[in-house]
């Protein structure tokens, strides 16, 4: 079983970034390792789902294929599965070789996408997760919050889209955007919601900040 992030017994951070279609996470996240780097910090950069090269492969069914139409069931443990390569060959490696890991999108998408927006339900998600990766939990979360009308056409404008679910309908990316709300307010301890809607130096000044806080 990989460790509780509860009670930690690695001296790294786990950061995770969430949020609905066009947020900016990944210019945020490019950031961030950038001043943490100069800071002295020892930073990984990666993302979900993928991360390894057995859960990229996974990654590329489950977006490029037909992975939004699949039964959520099969969504939840496809995650997972991929979750579980990741944790276990990158990123609990990196937390005990005390680094900080930046980690775009987590559980909690699973928890938005297949738990609330695909109405898997909470619970079944959370048994999955249990089975799959424990108690384990991110260090911080920013839940980068926009309006899924600006983030859409904001990701619209993007060259290379890869993702299926973004022709997906608006009211889809409303419950996500709710389903994310819903998150923070269950997780309050280690999830910090940020207004999206704004300029990304804006958004990037929040950021920075609580980071530089959390690791203090
Ligand atoms: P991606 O291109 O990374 O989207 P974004 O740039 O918005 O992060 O595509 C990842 C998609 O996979 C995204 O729509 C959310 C979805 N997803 C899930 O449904 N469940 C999960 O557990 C994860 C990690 C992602």
């Amino acid at each position: 079983m990989v460790d509780n992030a509860q009670g930690a017994t690695y001296k790294g951070k786990l950061i995770t970034f969430e949020g609905g279609e066009g947020g900016g996470k990944s210019t945020q996240i490019k950031k961030l390792a950038q001043t943490l780097t100069n800071k002295g910090y020892d930073v990984v950069v990666t993302r979900e789902p993928g991360g390894t090269d057995a859960a990229e492969a996974l990654r590329e069914v489950f977006i490029k294929h037909k992975g939004y139409d699949w039964d959520v069931v099969a969504q939840a443990y496809w995650v997972f599965t991929a979750r579980r390569l990741h944790l276990v060959e990158k990123i609990l490696p990196a937390l005990h070789g005390g680094k900080v890991v930046l980690c775009d999108r987590f559980t909690d998408s699973s928890r938005v996408y297949q738990g609330i927006a695909g109405e898997l339900g909470l619970d079944k998600l959370e048994s999955i997760k249990e089975n799959a990766i424990g108690s384990f939990e991110p260090d911080l979360t920013f839940v980068l919050d926009i309006d899924p009308v600006v983030g859409l056409e904001r990701a619209g404008r993007r060259e290379a889209n890869e993702n299926s679910f973004e022709a997906k309908a608006m009211a889809f990316h409303e419950k996500i955007r709710d389903g994310y709300r819903q998150i923070c307010i269950r997780y309050p301890q280690r999830c910090i919601m940020i207004d999206a809607n704004r300029t990304k130096g804006e958004i990037y000044k929040d950021i920075e900040s609580e980071c530089l806080k959390s690791l203090a």
